[in-house]
């Protein structure tokens, strides 16, 4: 069977650093690997506007920064297909035929959903494309025919349920879905990485993200302010790593080659650690190293986001080429699909004979 990747991002806001060691980092990994026939990376708009829709601007604008993004971190269009999910309208069409695959109750159980309804207040009212959208999310991963689904933690609800749909459809219509695997973050840092201020989840509104395209000295100053323990005031005091977040992001982006570059009187994060644990390390000493090892990780990125920014007719040209080939892969699947339901009237030879055998 072949090996196939379908993952992608919402266009709400330019991408962070969270995005970047849960999934980007990963992607271009993937991607070199050679280890995969194909590699689809949407950028989900209309996925975006399923909680944004009063404001479509919002989403439109983030197109282009989205796909900037992508390309600053290496992924290189002659590897992987990127495109833009509004274009490939089989994707609304597959949505629909699942939507008799899965109950209400079920979707409302999703606990992804079910947090983001709590999140936005929609207890009272849920908008109908908004509980359906891991439904919408089955279809992108399913008309890929995806063998894995490389995501964030959170998404695992969304994984399982497109698993679900796929043995649901299979079972009535015929082998014709791939269930998918999930592949998370290997480092249990990078699942989850808090806001610069401590806050479990990084959010443009709360103003607690460091973005890509967030220029040197911005990149500075979010890390210097960045929380810590709040009980370790004195550099003499022993210092807490837990719910630390300047050592969080050590564990995210830190290697050993850093500390040689960088701060050569420890090994390893392991030797940083404990002696802050034990008292008498400064938060600004690891503050500002973990600054160095951002701005070397970071600088690349953004200085290769600017090249491409230069170029934006190029990378126009990119996502439109990138949905022209999504959609004839997922009208591929499509016709499949409506071939197993039986619906595919005017491609079957068989459906005016049945008529005249009855
Ligand atoms: N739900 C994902 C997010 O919020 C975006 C997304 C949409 C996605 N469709 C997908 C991710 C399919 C993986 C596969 O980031």
């Amino acid at each position: 069977m072949k090996k196939v990747i379908l993952t992608g991002d919402r266009p709400t806001g330019r991408l962070h650093i969270g995005h970047y060691v849960g999934s980007l980092r990963r992607r271009v990994e993937l991607q070199n690997s050679g280890e995969f026939d194909n590699i689809y990376i949407m950028i989900a708009d209309a996925q975006a506007l399923t909680d944004n829709f009063e404001n479509p601007g919002k989403v439109r604008s983030n197109i282009l920064e989205v796909a900037l993004d992508y390309l600053a971190c290496g992924l290189d269009p002659e590897k992987v297909t990127l495109f833009i999910q509004s274009a490939v309208p089989e994707l609304t069409e597959i949505t629909f035929y699942y939507m008799n695959l899965v109950t209400l109750s079920r979707l409302q159980r999703n606990p992804t959903v079910k947090a983001e309804i709590q999140m936005r207040g929609f207890e009272t009212s849920i908008p109908v494309g908004f509980v359906n959208y891991p439904i919408s999310q089955a279809s992108d991963i399913t008309a890929f025919k995806a063998t894995v689904v490389p995501v964030g933690e959170d998404q695992l609800p969304m994984i399982e349920q497109t698993r679900e749909i796929v043995r649901k459809f299979n079972s009535i219509y015929g082998d014709v879905l791939v269930e998918p695997d999930v592949m998370l973050p290997s480092n249990s840092a990078c699942c989850r990485l808090p806001g610069t201020d401590g806050k479990a989840k990084m959010s443009k509104s709360l103003g607690n993200c460091i973005y890509l395209s967030d220029e040197a000295e911005d990149i500075r100053k979010k890390v210097m302010s960045m929380y810590t323990d709040p009980d370790h005031i004195k550099v003499s005091d022993p210092g807490k790593l837990e719910g630390n977040t300047v050592f969080t992001y050590l564990d995210a982006f830190a290697t050993d080659e850093h500390f040689a570059k960088y701060l050569p009187e420890y090994e390893n994060l392991q030797a940083l650690k404990d002696h802050y644990t034990r008292g008498g390390l400064g938060d600004v000493k690891v503050k500002k190293f973990l600054n160095n090892v951002l701005q070397e990780t970071l600088g690349p990125i953004r200085e290769r986001r600017k090249q491409y920014a230069e170029n934006i007719e190029w990378v126009y040209e990119v996502l439109k080429k990138g949905s022209d080939e999504a959609r004839k892969v997922a009208g591929a699947t499509l016709d499949e699909m409506k071939a197993a339901m039986k619906i595919n009237y005017f491609e079957d030879a068989d459906f005016l004979k049945d008529f005249s055998n009855k």
